[in-house]
């Protein structure tokens, strides 16, 4: 077998929901560089259009947590491309500082009993209703052709506690990484495959940007095995590989990618 069969995503049509920055984006080109159909769902408009004719993608301007609009969306691209390979469904928000600052003192606004339920209910909004909602629409456009790929960002938060990241994300992330495993049960009876891929801290826009100041980085990077937070072609790879015949075995599987973190501290 060779790597370029085993790896081959050309013309498969992609959609990446929340793709115009960070992660997705760096899904959205690993696919695009590999000849896939890619089209973007975000809400940024201006990184939407930045983005999209840098990649040669297509981009939909799309709040996922709109039902209505997000089927749409779908729709709108099955009847351009004419199916739907693969959905990468990655839109997210942070969940903002934990109940411990970097150096490690009680942060008293976001102890547990001051957390405000207006910021629950919106990560649970995106996090888990509209990943539900993404998953119906794929699977629903999947299920009339041979199949397709679902592949979700949860996070290494979805199966470990965090001090330095709010609560809120924490239960939102567990919740979608118990929905990418009862979707898989279920869909495999049609071919179709759902994994999550779990990141550790990544360097993207997140939470208004926190992890791109360095002194944050540097906090971070001590409780990191290889002692730096993650960069886009450092989850490349792992997108390719879940989108491509390689992993055609492979369903219900979470992917940590975190440099080590959910090992423990290494000093
Ligand atoms: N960066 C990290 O450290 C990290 C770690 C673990 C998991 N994740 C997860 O990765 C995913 C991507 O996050 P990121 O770090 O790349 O963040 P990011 O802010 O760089 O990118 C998120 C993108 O999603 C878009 N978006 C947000 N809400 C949307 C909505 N309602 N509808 C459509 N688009 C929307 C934004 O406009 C943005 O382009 C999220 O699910 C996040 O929870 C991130």
């Amino acid at each position: 077998m060779k790597a370029s069969a085993l790896f081959d995503v050309a013309d498969l049509v992609t959609v990446v929901t929340g793709g115009a920055s960070g992660i997705g984006l760096a899904y959205a080109e690993a696919m695009a560089d590999n000849g896939a159909k890619v089209t973007i769902f975000d809400l940024d408009p201006e990184s939407l259009d930045r983005e999209t004719k840098r990649l040669g993608a297509r981009g939909k301007r799309v709040d996922v947590t709109n039902k209505d609009a997000l089927d749409r969306a779908f729709d709108e691209t099955v009847a351009e491309a004419g199916r739907l390979d693969v959905v990468f469904a990655n839109a997210g928000i942070g969940g903002g500082p934990g109940f411990l600052t970097l150096d490690g003192k009680r942060n008293a606004p976001r102890a547990f009993e001051q957390l405000d339920t207006e910021q629950w209910e919106r990560i649970f909004k995106l996090d888990v209703t509209a990943l539900f909602w993404t998953i119906q629409a794929a699977a629903r456009h999947m299920k009339t052709s041979k199949g397709g790929r679902i592949i979700v960002t949860t996070s290494i938060s979805a199966a470990k506690t965090e001090s330095f990241v709010g609560t809120p994300y924490v239960a939102a992330k567990a919740g979608a990484a118990q929905l990418v495993r009862q979707a898989a049960l279920e869909l495999a009876e049609y071919n179709i495959l759902v994994n999550a891929i779990a990141p550790g801290p990544f360097v993207t826009n997140i939470s208004g940007g926190r992890l791109r100041d360095d002194a944050v980085q540097a906090a971070l990077a001590k409780y990191c095995p290889l002692k730096r937070l993650g960069f886009a072609d450092d989850i490349q790879g792992l997108a390719l590989f879940l989108a491509s015949p390689a992993a055609k075995y492979m369903t219900g599987a979470s992917l940590t990618v975190d440099g080590g973190v959910t090992l423990g501290v290494a000093g």
